[in-house]
């Protein structure tokens, strides 16, 4: 599925809509290039969620542990890096993954987020793996 966003908030809104889909468990992959939207959208998610307000970029922790979500921006993450981050409680958790194409190998998206620059403030996001029945 396909759906157009004219703001920042309406891709955060998205995010809320669709954090009711999304399972423990779950790997989400994030794609697109920097100031897409990954992070604006992601924050919708863990916002619904995790019931929480400030949502902060992870582009610099690279991870960022929540009660039920993981928040990773692999962005910067070198290969070596990428063994002691020490992720094995994975499945206890909504995995949620800026540049997941970084390390495809290991981390394997069941949901596919693309998010698609138009101009400043349009975007196009297709997701696929979501059962929206
Ligand atoms: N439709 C839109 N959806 C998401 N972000 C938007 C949109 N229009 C403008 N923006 C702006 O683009 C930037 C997206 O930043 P961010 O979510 O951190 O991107 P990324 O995590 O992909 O690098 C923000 O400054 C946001 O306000
Ligand atoms: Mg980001």
């Amino acid at each position: 599925m396909k759906i157009t966003t004219l703001s920042a908030q309406q891709t955060e809104a998205l995010g809320i809509r669709l954090s009711k889909k999304i399972k423990k468990g779950n790997i989400v992959g994030v794609y697109g290039e920097l100031g897409a939207g990954k992070t604006t959208l992601i924050r919708g998610i863990i916002k619904a969620i995790e019931g929480v307000n400030l949502v902060p970029s992870p582009t610099f922790n690279i991870i960022i542990e929540y009660e039920q979500i993981i928040h990773m921006d692999l962005y910067r993450l070198g290969e070596e890096d990428f063994y002691s981050l020490g992720l094995d409680n994975l499945e206890e958790k909504i995995v949620l993954v800026e540049w997941p194409e970084r390390f495809h190998y290991f981390l394997i998206p069941d949901i596919k987020i693309r998010i698609y620059v138009e101009n400043e403030v349009k975007r196009v996001i297709e997701i696929d793996g979501i059962p929206w029945n």
